[in-house]
Parts: structure tokens; C-alpha cells; sequence
């Protein structure tokens, strides 16, 4: 099977080009001028579009039993959300229960993927207890190709671990060379704030934020880059929200912690009042941690185009509002914490990012892509257009003018977070290893093609 994209205006995170890509297999054979349609070939004229390397979110939860209930993407909606956007490789975060054993909890999270996947996938292993047995497991974990892990500082007596724990987590991550991804909020002093917001009657969603406010995520941020400092492992900060938190991270790379940071495109673009919404409506917007103040926008987009910054995710993490949000309806700890955004990631950062003259399309390529590559380990066979790479392109229409709806949304969920918000320009054709999987917002591929990545320790940025 050959595939022939013509006049690409090829954008990768440090070039931009016009040329013909060939598509053979799972691979690009070639990228050329004026190369001749070999017999058979399917021909897609990109005249005008630019074309980029298939979208990478890092941190998405697709299975997650969490605060009484399962999120409600599976494999397969979650996946065909995720390829509609213009995402062609998820990672999603194994999160067993504390009693469950990491060779189980792997297990059970690749029974989810099997069979269902439409785009590739790979694993960060949610390390949430580390005894006895732990080393071994997650040796062999890192050698079936999962060369990351996952800690959370965050959700006390669920996946929480202690510093015992996130210290012999980095100590054999340092030995084995593989990335400890972290949840950064001390876990303590949410559990101490709620209880005093909640004795002084706040129970609404108002009080999520003054739970977790800036101070409880920097706190979360110090924490973990002084372990790593101490262990010489590699850390990755997910979901970072604030200017303190950044500034925690910077300063610690400064003092020669091995760290990277991502932010989600929910931060960069929703802030704090839309959890204060009234009637309950404020739950939608409920995620750890919580949107922040306005200002902090600014900062989050001037570290990504200074290189801060280096990854936006989604987090996806998807509960109904209309059966699962209300769990928490008379008591705002007991709310589902997430926001879903798998499948309108890309669209929103170059909408936000690039249309308005914050990223370059080649930064936006970077952040969205190239940089979760080399972090985790996939780069140069995802996250660049170069022949010998995996044939994952995303041919984009930037002519293209919508507005986001739940209604017509392809991820499993009642409510979209940002319900009414212009886009200027999608994907019009993605393709996953050589094979066309979404077309104008419509999934075209196969279900359960998706492929789960072995991956190699990574080669980070600046390495
Ligand atoms: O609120 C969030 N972020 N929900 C998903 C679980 C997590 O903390 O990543
Ligand atoms: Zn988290
Ligand atoms: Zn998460």
C-alpha cells in the first residue's frame, strides 16, 4: 500500500519545506520533488496545506477507575476522538489501585487497548506503592518497552505514594534510565484544606481552587525536583499550571535538575471562574490541579515559545455531567476531577497559539509533537516528517472555520468543555502509519489497528 501526498508544505519542529512525501507500509519511503505516483498509489494533493507530523498527546487517561466511577472513553471512542483532532499516538497513565501489583495493573490496561486502539499508544507505569516486589516488576515493565513511569504526590489513600516510595521510585528510575512523569501537589495540605473548607461550609465548587491554590502544586513541584536532584533521576511535571509552580521547575534546572515540564491546553486557554459557575455547572471545569487565575495564561504561553515549557497535553480525562459529576454535588472533594480535550488539543493550540502569533506553526509543532517524541523515547520514528519515520501525518486545512459542540463530538462524553469556542483550521486528512484514519472531522481508519509502542529509553531535547 503507497500513499503520495504532493506539494506538502512539510512543517517539522525545526524546519519547514516544500516537497512530496512517499508513503510505503508503515513508513515514508520518500520525500522528494516531483515525484512520479507509482502505480497504484493513492495521490492526496496538499497544494497550499501544511502538513505536519502526526500529534502526540502525553498524558491521557482512557481506563481510569477513579473517585468512585470509571472515566467514559474506552479505547476505541477514545481513540477515534484522539484521530478526528488530528492525534495519532495517546499516551495514557497505568493507575492501579494501591493493592493491585504492577504486573497486573499493566496487564489490565493492555487488555483495554487490545483490539479497540485506532491510533498507536504507549504506557507511563503508575508507580502507587513501592515494596518489596516493586523492582522487579517494573524491571521487567521497562523492558516489554515502557520506559517511563508515573507518581502521584496527589490523592491521599487512592495512587498517592509516600516519600519512602517516590524515593526508591527515582532511585531505580536513575538506574534504569527511564522518566518519572509526576502528579505535583502535596497531598497533605489538600487534605488539610478541604477539611477546613469544608467545616466552614464550603462545599461548592467555588472552594476546589482555594483547596489546591498555587502554593500546594509549587510545594508538589520543589518536592519532587529535590528527590530527583538527590537520585540524578529524570522527571517530567505534568499538568502544570501557574506561574510559581514554573518557577520552582526553572529554578531547578538551573541547579541542574534533570526536569521537563507540560501544561494542558485547558490551562492555557479556561481560568478559575468557570469552576465558580453557578447550578453545579462549575463541575465541568473541576480538575487537580484546578484552572488558575487568569494571569497565569500569559506566563504558560511564554514559556512554551521560550522553551520553558516543553509539552501540551490533555489530561483527558472524561465523567459525564449529567451522571458522574454530580457525585459531588453537596460535597465538591467528591467530584470527579478531570476535563476532557482529547480530540480538540490541536485545533485549540492553533487556534491560540499560532493563529494569534504565539507559537510559530514549527513551535507549535514542537510542543504538540516532536518534543513528547524525544522525551519518552519515540523520536525520530514518531514526531518528524524524514524518511524511514512512521508514515503519521496530519495534512491540515487552515481555511477551515468551526465552533466546538458536544453534539457533534466523537469522544464518549456529555459536555465539552469548550462548548462554543471558534476554530480556525483542523486536520483534513491524518493518517496513522501509512493509512488514512480521519478525513474532515470524521474518523475513516480501522478500529484495534492501533499499535502499542515499545519504546527505547528516550533521547531528550538538548541531550
Ligand atoms: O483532575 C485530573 N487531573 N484528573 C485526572 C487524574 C490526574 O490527576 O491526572
Ligand atoms: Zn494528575
Ligand atoms: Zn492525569
Amino acid at each position: 500500500m503507497q500513499l503520495l501526498i504532493k506539494n506538502a508544505d512539510i512543517v517539522n519542529a525545526d524546519s519547514r519545506y516544500t516537497a512530496d512525501i512517499l508513503c510505503s507500509g508503515d513508513t515514508i519511503a520518500r520525500i522528494d520533488r516531483g515525484i512520479v505516483p507509482p502505480a497504484g498509489a493513492e495521490v492526496i494533493d496538499a497544494a497550499g496545506r501544511p502538513v505536519f507530523p502526526g500529534f502526540i498527546d502525553p498524558h491521557t487517561h482512557i481506563y481510569l477507575p477513579f473517585m468512585g466511577t470509571f472515566a467514559r472513553d474506552d479505547y476505541e471512542t477514545g481513540t477515534k476522538a484522539a484521530l478526528v483532532g488530528g492525534t495519532t499516538t495517546i499516551f495514557e497513565m497505568v493507575c492501579p489501585k494501591r493493592e493491585m501489583s504492577h504486573a497486573e495493573g499493566f496487564a489490565l490496561w493492555r487488555r483495554q487497548a487490545e483490539g479497540k486502539a485506532c491510533c498507536d499508544y504507549s504506557f507511563h507505569m503508575g508507580v502507587t506503592r513501592f515494596d518489596a516486589a516493586s523492582a522487579d516488576q517494573l524491571r521487567e515493565i521497562v523492558a516489554a518497552g515502557v520506559s517511563s513511569f508515573k507518581v502521584f504526590l496527589a490523592y491521599k489513600g487512592a495512587f498517592g505514594v509516600d516519600d519512602a516510595e517516590l524515593w526508591r521510585t527515582l532511585s531505580l528510575a536513575e538506574e534504569l534510565g527511564v522518566v518519572v512523569t509526576a502528579h505535583c501537589e502535596n497531598e497533605t495540605l489538600v487534605a488539610e484544606l478541604q477539611a477546613r473548607l469544608l467545616a466552614a461550609g464550603r462545599t461548592g465548587t467555588d472552594a476546589h481552587h482555594d483547596s489546591r491554590p498555587p502554593a500546594v502544586e509549587t510545594e508538589g513541584v520543589s518536592h519532587l525536583c529535590s528527590f530527583a536532584g538527590l537520585t540524578g533521576a529524570t522527571v517530567y511535571v505534568v499538568h502544570l499550571s501557574c506561574r510559581e509552580a514554573l518557577e520552582a521547575a526553572v529554578a531547578a534546572r538551573e541547579r541542574g535538575v534533570r526536569v521537563f515540564v507540560e501544561t494542558l491546553i485547558q490551562y492555557l486557554l479556561l481560568d478559575k471562574t468557570w469552576a465558580e459557575r453557578p447550578g453545579f455547572e462549575g463541575a465541568k471545569y473541576v480538575m487537580s490541579p484546578p484552572l488558575r487565575d487568569v494571569a497565569n495564561q500569559d506566563v504558560l504561553w511564554h514559556a512554551l515559545a521560550a522553551g520553558l515549557i516543553q509539552t501540551v497535553a490533555t489530561d483527558h480525562a472524561p465523567f459525564d455531567f449529567a451522571s458522574q459529576k454530580p457525585l459531588g454535588r453537596t460535597d465538591f472533594t467528591r467530584i470527579p476531577n478531570g476535563i476532557p480535550a482529547i480530540e480538540d488539543r490541536v485545533t485549540l493550540l492553533w487556534t491560540h497559539g499560532v493563529r494569534r502569533g504565539r507559537l510559530t506553526p514549527e513551535q507549535f509543532v514542537a510542543v504538540a509533537s516532536t518534543n513528547a517524541a524525544r522525551i519518552f523515547g519515540l523520536w525520530p520514528r514518531k514526531g518528524v516528517i524524514q524518511p524511514g519515520g512512521e508514515a503519521d501525518l496530519v495534512v491540515w486545512d487552515p481555511e477551515y472555520r468551526g465552533t466546538i459542540a458536544a453534539r457533534s463530538q466523537t469522544q464518549a462524553v456529555d459536555y465539552n468543555a469548550f462548548e462554543g469556542m471558534a476554530i480556525e483550521g483542523r486536520p483534513a486528512v491524518v493518517t496513522v502509519r501509512g493509512q488514512v484514519a480521519a478525513r474532515d472531522g470524521v474518523f475513516c481508519g480501522t478500529v484495534g489497528r492501533g499499535r502499542f509502542l515499545r519504546r527505547p529509553v528516550g533521547t531528550h531535547p538538548g541531550d
